[in-house]
């Protein structure tokens, strides 16, 4: 099984002792903060960094804004140019860095490489990005004027990351905002940091080459000193954060004050539908993964089943089956055939046993699982099912574990308000063979969230699309799409090319 020092050797890293980079430079900060890294499935030491301090984290900053005044004026292909390498070097080290996902984290091998893929197809989104960040133009109203909008890099963007994404998530922002032109200052969650400082690395390898050594820059330290200094500071005009509502509900209003930008991604409460025409094998399949992929981590993670009260006992026989058999295969995360590792840490081990005791006090049926599994490790626990009476406090609520709650329906009506009744509007889907159903799911009357997908389970985005959702999940779109204007600013010409002065509107002012 790989350990840290030979994954760590494998991607070429001799030191990990220091969590803050600036321009390329490790910034050896004696007196900083000590954070152990633990590895989830076991809690033992993987590492010790010494993380930065406000003034460590400050040269940061100004390193990134140096940086920047150049990097705006590099032509956007010329950007690109620098992605489309790291891309490369991303596919030449997808499989240890894969794994330092999987050690750190606690997701499977083939999610922890497949978070490295996420990186490696937002590099090539991007590199193809560098050759658009179109604006549009407008028809003037007065003669021999011009009118269109450009897009400008908008300045050094503070990315703060979640433990369950190390790596994926940091690059929906940092790659697209590198090609638009801007630096960035990445948090990553504490949980974490081995990641983070494995990503700098190979970031600062590429960047040397491309005289780019500053527009990717790291940060790790606590949240209550560094994470609140990077939402007061004005030097940051855009704040990326994911995590939880309750946090990102701070972010927003520390960001606000100072009319900042924050992009918000928090926490889903994601819904499957099952109709009663639904195939349900199909079904079986992509709630199993939806619902216990990442260990039921994900923020799109499936939380609520929601079935036809036709189908329901048919569904949950096969279900329970396809649960049974992930159950034989939990285990060690970097391990052949495990289907479900760890929880990142005992504290949502927590989470999960205080989840199951409130839905049991909420009239909840433990359909199965429902308890740790400490002969595995001290933070596995079962893939759960709950069968609820009606959508009580704790189904309204995200738990960060692998527990799915089971709510009936008759009408498709119904279920459609049954999906929206939620705090959270992140992820959705349904499962039917109705056009009819499918297509009211989708209408404006339909599911209320960021993501609404037919016949496939609520998770495993493709980075194509803007990513994010609405309500509780804070409104932001990462990743593909048009999302990368959020890393720009917008500014609006128009261009008089006659000799004369109409104004809009035809006021005369003479
Ligand atoms: C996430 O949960 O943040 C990742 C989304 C996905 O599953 O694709």
């Amino acid at each position: 099984m790989p350990t840290a020092q030979s994954i760590l050797k494998h991607l070429g890293i001799q030191e990990t002792n220091y969590g803050a980079c600036a321009g390329g430079d490790w910034l050896h900060e004696a007196e900083g903060e000590v954070l152990v890294s633990v590895n989830p499935t076991t809690n033992l030491p993987l590492a010790r960094v010494i993380q930065a301090t406000p003034a460590g984290y400050d040269a940061v900053v100004r390193r990134a804004q140096v940086t920047f005044l150049e990097w705006r004026e590099r032509p956007a292909p010329k950007r690109g140019e620098f992605i489309r390498d790291l891309g490369t070097v991303l596919r030449e080290y997808k499989e240890p860095l894969g794994d330092l996902v999987s050690l750190e984290m606690g997701k499977i091998r083939a999610e922890g490489h497949g978070e490295v893929q996420e990186m490696i197809d937002i590099c090539d989104f991007a590199v193809g990005l560098s050759r658009q960040l179109y604006g549009l133009t407008m028809h003037s109203e007065r003669p021999d004027h011009r009118m269109y909008e450009q897009w400008h890099p908008l300045g050094v963007i503070g990315v703060i990351t979640a433990f369950n994404f190390p790596v994926a998530v940091w690059s929906w922002n940092a790659i697209i905002a590198a090609v638009c032109g801007d630096t960035v200052v990445w948090k990553p969650s504490p949980l974490v940091p081995l990641c983070a400082i494995a990503v700098q690395h190979l970031c600062n390898r590429v960047a040397a080459d491309h005289n780019a050594l500053g527009v990717f820059n790291l940060v790790i330290g606590p949240n209550e000193s560094i994470g609140e200094a990077m939402l007061a500071d004005t030097r940051l005009p855009l704040i990326s954060f994911t995590g939880s509502t309750a946090v990102g509900r701070h972010v927003a209003q520390r960001v606000g004050e100072r009319l900042g930008r924050a992009l918000l991604e928090l926490g889903g409460n994601n819904a499957i539908i099952v109709h009663e025409d639904a195939d349900l094998d199909l079904a079986v399949r992509a709630i199993t993964f939806a619902a216990l992929g990442t260990a039921g981590q994900r923020c799109t993670t499936t939380r609520r089943l929601i079935v036809h009260r036709n189908v329901k006992a048919a569904l949950l026989e096969r279900l329970i089956r396809a649960y049974a058999q992930a159950r034989e295969r939990m285990g060690d995360p970097l391990a052949e055939g495990t289907l479900i590792g760890p929880l990142a840490a005992p504290r949502y081990v927590e989470a999960f046993l205080a989840a199951v005791a409130q839905a049991k006090a909420e009239g909840g049926k433990v359909l199965f699982g429902g308890k740790t599994r400490p002969e595995l490790g001290p933070n596995f626990v079962e893939p759960t099912i709950i069968e609820m009476p009606w959508q009580t406090p704790i189904v309204r609520k995200e738990t960060f574990a692998p527990i799915l709650y089971v709510v009936e329906y008759d009408t498709l009506e119904r279920a459609i308000a049954l999906n929206n009744e939620v705090p959270q509007g992140l992820s959705s889907a349904i499962f039917t063979n109705s056009l009819r159903a499918s297509e009211r799911f989708l209408s404006a009357a339909g599911s209320d969230c960021g993501i609404a997908n037919v016949n496939i389970g609520t998770s495993g985005a493709e980075i194509g699309g803007a990513f994010g959702g609405e309500k509780d999940t804070g409104g932001g779109r990462e990743s593909g799409s048009d999302a990368w204007k959020n890393y720009m600013r917008r500014q609006t010409c128009t261009i008089n090319f006659g000799t004369a002065l109409p104004l809009a509107q035809g006021i005369r002012f003479e």
